[in-house]
């Protein structure tokens, strides 16, 4: 016998299986959710690579690269029970699949927020923005009174202003969407991409489908 002390059970104590019976904790009823354009692996690695400086001279809390990402539609707090509708709704958006250029470092003042932002909105990437939320709007769901602007968040509470810009304006090709979880663990946000859909492709916009 191990020197594992064995004490006899006595009667006052439960048997283990009739013990202080945990409450397993209550699924979430809700998932913080939101569209987004995420990046391929080749997209990441130009952003990671166009901005680590600019970064790190900013300071602040860094957005992990593997949590890059553009925000098409904000929807927040949403009902598990309401998943596989919004899910059926998604599927049904249609759009054609684009290139946005982030050619800007923009700081947003009063959350110090830096991030990349794009002179252009390519009409494919509006109009996509204009369907979902229609078909959001059909499930409740309420836009906001913000004009919508691409942006790629690189950093919060930054430190200072970076010094220098951008040296060459960095390619992003969209060929699908997807809705994003949002969870809160202890090292920050973490984003789970639940599922993807792809946009019709276009005559050289789809260049980087397929290789995530
Ligand atoms: P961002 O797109 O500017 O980086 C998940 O919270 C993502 O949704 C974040 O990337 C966040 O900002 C974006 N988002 C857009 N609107 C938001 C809102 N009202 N509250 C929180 N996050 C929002």
């Amino acid at each position: 016998m191990s020197g594992v002390e064995r004490r006899s059970r006595s009667h006052a104590e439960p048997a283990p299986e009739m013990s202080v019976r945990r409450r397993s904790p209550e699924p979430s009823k809700t998932k913080r959710l939101f569209v987004a354009l995420w990046p391929t692996q080749r997209t990441r690695e130009r952003l990671r690579t166009a901005c680590a400086d600019v970064i790190e001279t900013a300071g602040g809390r860094h957005v992990p690269p593997e949590n890059l990402h553009v925000t098409l539609t904000f929807l927040g707090s949403w009902p598990v029970a309401g998943e596989a509708t919004l899910r059926d709704a998604l599927a049904d958006v249609r759009g054609d699949a684009f290139r946005l250029r982030f050619d800007r470092l923009v700081v947003w003042r009063k959350p110090r927020v830096l991030c990349l932002a794009a002179s252009e909105t390519p009409p494919a990437l509006a109009s996509l923005v204009a369907a979902l939320e229609t078909q959001l709007e059909s499930l409740g769901w309420r836009r906001s009174d913000r004009l919508y602007r691409p942006h790629v968040t690189l950093a919060r509470k930054i430190a200072r202003q970076p010094a220098a810009g951008l040296e060459q304006p960095i390619e992003w090709p969209a060929a699908r969407f997807s809705l994003v979880q949002s969870e809160t663990a202890q090292e920050g946000a973490r984003y789970r991409r639940l599922e993807s859909w792809p946009l019709a492709r276009e005559a050289d916009a789809g260049a980087d489908r397929g290789e995530e």
